[in-house]
């Protein structure tokens, strides 16, 4: 039999909650297919900082390069705000897709039909939206040097090489090949070097792609558009910040970012992870939705391992359950028959899973 070995970060805040109910689901598709799992788990984020005195210890790294694919709960909280931005939280996450070289984020939304009225867009406006966000991960400013703050005076540098827009912008077409055949570009061209040589660099790859269209757009146009009318796009490529925040905008389109997952891919080991964050506000309560993290395990499946059968499965499950009414709290306003837990719903999908 078959041994996939998953190397697991909770993280912080609902993490681990959220992680809980993805294994539950992991070992019910197991049971029915030919291949097992083993779980390794280790620490990044706030609890490495109270633990190892860093948010991304040497461990975790050679964990997750020895393993086959990392599934990742979330990361942060107030508790370690305050810290050096080289102790933060989120320093950890940013070092991790770093040493993975994960330079390639892929954040799909759809709406699911059962969860239309959840979205505060109108009805018509989202019914049938289907896009993937191809967010460039490992460059761009959030990574970019020089950098400072002295306190008078802060900066940031936003930097991006050829080859790296190239190898995100194959990925891209590549991605669009497989659905609709249509990119749509997104920088800030009209101000910013760095977006003229992203757009240069985007249409010369686009040349192997004849059968993809593409198209180019300002980032603050793409954010009035998405919401003006999201149907239009296919697939969205863009820089590791503007794909931040036009994810996070997108993640409005499906009624609740608790239900969108995320795959990072590039390296030798793919690093999956819900679009959310850590939500310190309602952790250990039991009400946080594990959909999300659920939805990057079959994404897991699908990309690292290549069981495209036993993540359909995955997902066919979630939209069985969401059909038949149950809800986290962050969706109980619709239709919901029944208000689950963390926990519960969590259950009811493995069952679910176990079934198809
Ligand atoms: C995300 C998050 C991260 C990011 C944070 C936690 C560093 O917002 O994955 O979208 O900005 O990439
Ligand atoms: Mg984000």
């Amino acid at each position: 039999m078959k041994q996939y070995k998953i190397a697991l970060i909770k993280g912080d805040g609902i993490g681990p909650e959220i992680i809980d109910e993805a294994i539950k689901v992991l070992d019910a598709v197991s049971s029915n297919e030919k291949f097992d799992f083993s779980y390794n788990e280790y620490l990044m984020g706030g609890i490495a900082v109270d633990v190892k005195g860093t948010p991304l210890p040497e461990e975790t790294v050679q964990g997750c390069l020895n393993s086959d694919a990392i599934l990742f709960g979330a990361i942060g909280g107030e508790k370690w705000d305050k810290l050096p931005r080289d102790k933060r939280p989120e320093t950890g996450l940013l070092n991790l897709r770093k040493a993975l070289s994960v330079f390639a984020n892929l954040r799909p939304m759809s709406v699911f039909d059962e969860l239309v009225n959840a979205s505060t867009l109108k009805l018509e406006v989202i019914n049938g939206v289907d896009l993937l966000v191809v967010r460039e991960l490992i460059g761009g400013i959030y990574f970019g040097q020089p950098r400072q703050n002295d306190g008078n005076c802060a900066f940031n540098t936003m930097i991006y090489t050829k080859d790296e827009v190239k190898r995100i912008a194959h990925i891209a077409f590549k991605s669009a090949q497989k659905r609709r055949q249509k990119v749509c570009s997104v920088d800030k061209a009209n101000v910013l070097e760095v977006s003229q040589l992203w757009r240069d660099t985007v249409n010369e790859v686009s040349s192997e792609y004849p059968n993809v269209l593409l198209s180019h757009m300002y980032v603050d146009n793409a954010a009035m558009q998405l919401i003006r009318d999201p149907k239009q796009f296919d697939v969205i490529l863009t820089s590791n910040l503007f794909g931040d925040i036009l994810s996070d905008e997108a993640s409005m389109i499906s009624g609740s970012i608790g239900l969108l997952p995320s795959a990072s891919l590039g390296g030798k080991i793919g690093l999956y992870e819900p679009i959310h964050g850590s939500a310190p506000d309602i952790a250990g309560q039991g009400i946080a939705n594990p959909i999300a993290t659920i939805l990057s395990a079959a994404m897991m499946l699908r990309y690292s391992f290549n069981e495209e059968n036993a993540a359909k499965k995955i997902e066919d499950a979630v939209k069985d359950v969401l059909k038949d009414g149950y809800r986290t709290k962050d969706l109980s306003a619709y239709d919901a028959k029944e208000i689950c837990s963390t926990s519960e719903i969590g259950s009811i999908i493995a069952d679910r899973v176990s079934k198809i």
